[in-house]
């Protein structure tokens, strides 16, 4: 029985979740929310060492916390803004796997001491999902890792007979978990869990390119849920409460990012069953284009009186927002009107041009969404894009069989003039050639972003 002084501080972390998660959906909040629900964690993970009066294998609890402490610092120091979909995929992988293995336990002893009638059968349900379910996020989750970190290919795996292995699978867990629920069986339990993982494996090899970072949110909500079922198991309110939140969390973001990539989530789970999905790779376009040098396009923003700038990946790879924030306050002093036009899948995960030009004290008022700003391009003199490629590509609207076909872009080609800063012909995430690079008003600048934009700031200057 947890004491009702311990409940009464689950109930504070709780709320102390929710609250963090409202912060975080803000940048002027986001620092203190993310602060809060960390405190929170560290107090809930706190708590059984000062109520339990008798706690088991203490020594090795607290080595897997500092285990878990020195690489989760480790890890969330050395990280690249760019790498953040794989971390993010790796913590959500150990989550719902080691919330599989606590419902492995609690079914230990739910065997050992012959109490299956005594726990009932909806805790043994939530014990069966949570192991299935952990599992197969696990699985997902380090193959999401993998295809992202470029460990593997990140092109879909499918081979033939994958349809049904995967059928065969799901209903493999299905009547295990039937079979936990009437028969409680240790055999049973770890048999789920091998099945969740081999499903998870399944599940996400066939996913290809752009399409990971979606499933890692989606894993997300697994994993989210599957910690719920294991709050129920462990009568833990504060677990239930917290997996909701992110169970729920994960399944709006799934959608929305979804919706912003004109995708359903089963075309991108299925779609290369069903042999529809090409995305990743993509060869260099040999096509003649018109570029020029920094100082022609210092002519071109310096002489504006409208501009607008598309970031993309390749400005995060780059790390060149500083210099990119320089130039606009440059402009700024010779009174062209500049406003950053941000794509809701720009770069590699959700918010991520928000954060990198935040990094870069680029004040919020200048950002503004698809939404908001696509009507203003065709009063643009210029659109300077900054590495990116997908989200300003009209294959979107012109292609049907595309890969972003159906992608809501920005209008980038409605501008009067545009200038590409990119390296080289190779496409964008899509892996598909981008017919603006070959427009008449289109202008190359070639070269590194962070290099390029530094020569760019000169050029104007000196105008
Ligand atoms: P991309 O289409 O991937 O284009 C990035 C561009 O940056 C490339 O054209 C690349 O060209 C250039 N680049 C790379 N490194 C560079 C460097 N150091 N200097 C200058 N340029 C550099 O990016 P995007 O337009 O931001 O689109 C995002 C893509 O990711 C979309 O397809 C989207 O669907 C996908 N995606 C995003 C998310 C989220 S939530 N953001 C989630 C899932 C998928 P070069 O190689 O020639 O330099």
């Amino acid at each position: 029985m947890i004491p009702t002084w311990a409940q009464l501080t689950y109930l504070v972390c709780a709320v102390a979740f929710i609250l963090a998660l409202k912060g975080l959906s803000g940048p002027r909040t986001a620092r203190a929310g993310n602060l809060i629900g960390a405190a929170a964690a560290v107090v809930a993970c706190a708590l059984p060492f000062f109520y339990l009066e008798q706690m088991d294998n203490v020594p090795l609890i607290l080595a897997a916390i500092a285990v878990g402490t020195v690489g989760g610092v480790y890890g969330a120091r050395r990280v690249q803004m760019t790498q953040m979909p794989q971390m993010v995929a790796l913590f959500n992988g150990v989550g719902g796997g080691a919330a599989a293995l606590v419902a492995l336990l609690e079914l230990e002893v739910v065997v050992a001491e012959g109490a299956a009638a005594d726990v009932g059968w909806f805790v043994l349900v939530a014990t069966a999902f949570t192991v299935a379910v952990g599992s197969v996020s696990f699985a997902g989750s380090v193959v999401t890792f993998a295809k992202l970190q470029e460990l593997m290919t990140s092109r879909p795996v499918v081979f033939p007979g994958l349809p049904v292995a995967f059928g065969a699978l799901l209903l493999a867990a299905v009547g295990l978990s039937a079979y936990l629920v009437v028969e409680p069986a240790m055999w049973a339990g770890i048999l789920l869990g091998l099945v969740g993982l081999g499903f998870g494996l399944l599940l996400v090899l066939p996913v290809g390119g752009a399409d990971v970072p979606i499933v890692i949110s989606l894993l997300n909500a697994f994993t989210g849920l599957t910690v719920a079922a294991g709050g129920y198991v462990l009568s833990n309110t504060l677990l239930l409460v917290a997996g909701t939140l992110v169970g729920a969390a994960g399944t709006f973001l799934t959608l929305l990012m979804a919706r912003a990539m004109g995708r359903s989530v089963a075309n991108i789970l299925f779609g290369a069953l069903k042999g529809g999905s090409t995305l990743g790779g993509g060869e260099a376009s040999d096509r003649p284009v018109r570029s020029a040098g920094p100082e022609d396009a210092a002519i071109m923003l310096g002489y504006a009186d409208r501009v607008i700038i598309v970031p993309g990946y390749g400005l995060a790879v780059a790390q060149a927002q500083h210099s990119l924030r320089e130039l606009v306050d440059v402009l700024g002093e010779r009174d062209v009107q500049v406003d950053y036009a941000i794509h809701p899948v720009a770069g590699r995960m959700p918010g991520h041009m928000n954060v990198l030009l935040a990094e870069a004290q680029v004040p919020y008022e200048q950002l503004r969404e698809m939404d908001d700003i696509n009507a203003d391009f065709k009063d643009a003199d210029v659109v300077l894009v900054v590495g990116a490629n997908d989200v300003v590509n009209p294959a979107a609207k012109t292609t049907p069989g595309a890969p972003i076909y159906g992608m809501p872009i920005l209008n980038a080609d409605q501008a009067k003039q545009i200038v590409f800063m990119k390296r080289s012909m190779r496409p964008g995430f899509a892996g598909i050639e981008n017919e603006l690079l070959f427009d008449e008003k289109t202008t190359l600048l070639f070269g590194d972003a962070k290099e390029t934009m530094g020569k760019l700031l000169s050029a104007v200057k000196t105008l």
